[in-house]
């Protein structure tokens, strides 16, 4: 067997840690790191202000340094269409970023919408801009049920759909082999509220009780590119809820089946796309993050961002309820040695998917990333860098 687990391509950023191009100084909101809560408690404030507050004039050391410095790759999702909308975004995403993914330009609709026809302009422009910022670059998503081209929907329900989906594998990864680090191959499969009994979604390629297609994107995936980390990523596993308790358990039924048809997947992919008011149980989400280790696979944590729709309007608030939320789940989840990889889902507020997937109903923009819309870190971004400062080595 390969040895994969301890090929932690944090290792091969060391001493990669240097300025970029951009502003001399970052901007730095006022109340950087202190949380509201913080101050009034009094409580461990002294100590939470001695670690969060910035020393004055001195250059803050990045997300990707701290986390590099406990065998952690930190990154983000970004789109070639943000990049060029916030000329900011580049410069911010390659100062704090090991790694980025794009956020749609990899999905099926955008590389294969003709048939036959590949076309993975959109995407290669994410891939120039990691390879010009010093960024390794994920890949998302092989196979996703959303996001796919209209000509493959008869096809895929047909007798042809496991070759197709097959062979949509292949393209993709074979396609950048050599230059993606991990690969989200199978991108939420897992759906109990369809009610079938082993948990899948009511998709017709995934047949009834037998996950024999999945297995077969990943046999196809490593065969496309040997050196790629395969991963099987969804969403959902966060919380304390009988509902993410029956997608939890799904998720050990697909590592189960995967592992007994020897598939070879190297990681677990958890979306984390968290929202303030969810019940976090630490002990619940310790004993999954363990659950899944001992499959003897990596945890990335693919796509944080934090819901802030329940909040009130005033930002403060929100900023420090986010950063706090945002807090307890990865120290949680920091850990757990197997979990090697932090990517948020976007960097600034001037670009989240949640304003239109999920609006907050008082029409104000959500507040769910590291910087705010003007590029200024957010308390998140602090709490961030604090959960990666406390973070244990890895091995
Ligand atoms: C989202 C993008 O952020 C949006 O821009 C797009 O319209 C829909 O997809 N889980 C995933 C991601 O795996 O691919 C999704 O990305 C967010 C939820």
């Amino acid at each position: 067997m390969k040895k994969r687990y301890s090929n932690n391509f944090a290792q091969h950023l060391t001493g990669l840690d240097r300025p970029v191009a951009g502003p001399a100084s970052e901007p730095t909101s006022p109340r950087a790191g202190v949380t509201r809560r913080a101050v009034l408690s009094g409580i461990g404030a002294t100590a939470l202000l001695g670690s969060l507050r910035p020393a004055l004039g001195a250059e803050e050391q990045s997300l990707k340094a701290r986390a590099a410095r406990h065998g952690i790759t930190f990154g983000s999702a970004v789109s070639a269409a943000s990049l060029k909308d916030f000329p900011e975004l580049g410069a911010a995403i390659a100062r704090d970023c090991a790694v980025v993914v794009p956020e749609n330009e990899m999905k099926w609709g955008w590389t294969e919408n003709v048939r036959n026809r590949p076309d993975y302009k959109a995407s290669e422009v994410i891939a120039r801009f990691a390879a010009t910022s010093d960024l390794r670059l994920r890949g998302h998503t092989a196979i996703w049920y959303k996001n796919i081209p209209a000509w493959t929907k008869a096809a895929i329900s047909g007798p042809g759909g496991h070759d197709l989906l097959v062979k949509r594998v292949h393209d993709v990864v074979g396609h950048f082999r050599g230059r993606v680090v991990e690969w989200d191959v199978v991108n939420e499969s897992i759906e109990p509220r369809d009610g079938r009994p082993d948990g899948m979604r009511n998709w017709p390629p995934f047949a009834p009780g037998d996950i024999g297609l999945i297995a077969d994107c990943f046999h196809a995936a490593r065969e496309a590119d040997p050196d790629a980390l395969l991963f099987y990523n969804d969403y959902g596993f966060e919380y304390d809820s009988d509902d993410e308790q029956s997608r939890r358990d799904a998720a050990i039924r697909i590592m189960e089946g995967l592992k007994k048809r020897n598939a070879p997947i190297d990681g677990f992919g958890i979306q984390s796309h968290l929202k303030v008011g969810n019940r976090f149980s630490p002990d619940v989400f310790r004993q999954f993050l363990a659950d899944i280790a001992a499959f003897n696979v990596r945890i990335s944590l693919t796509e944080l961002d934090v819901n802030d729709q329940r909040m009130p309007s005033d930002i403060e608030e929100r900023d420090d309820q986010v950063a706090d939320h945002a807090r307890q789940f990865l120290d949680v989840a920091f850990d757990e040695r197997a979990v090697t990889t932090l990517l948020t889902w976007g960097f600034s507020d001037a670009s989240t998917w949640l304003n239109s997937a999920q609006p907050r109903k008082d029409n104000l923009k959500q507040r769910p990333l590291p910087l705010d819309e003007n590029f200024a870190k957010k308390p998140l971004w602090h709490a961030i860098a604090q959960s990666l400062d406390n973070a244990p080595d890895r091995p």
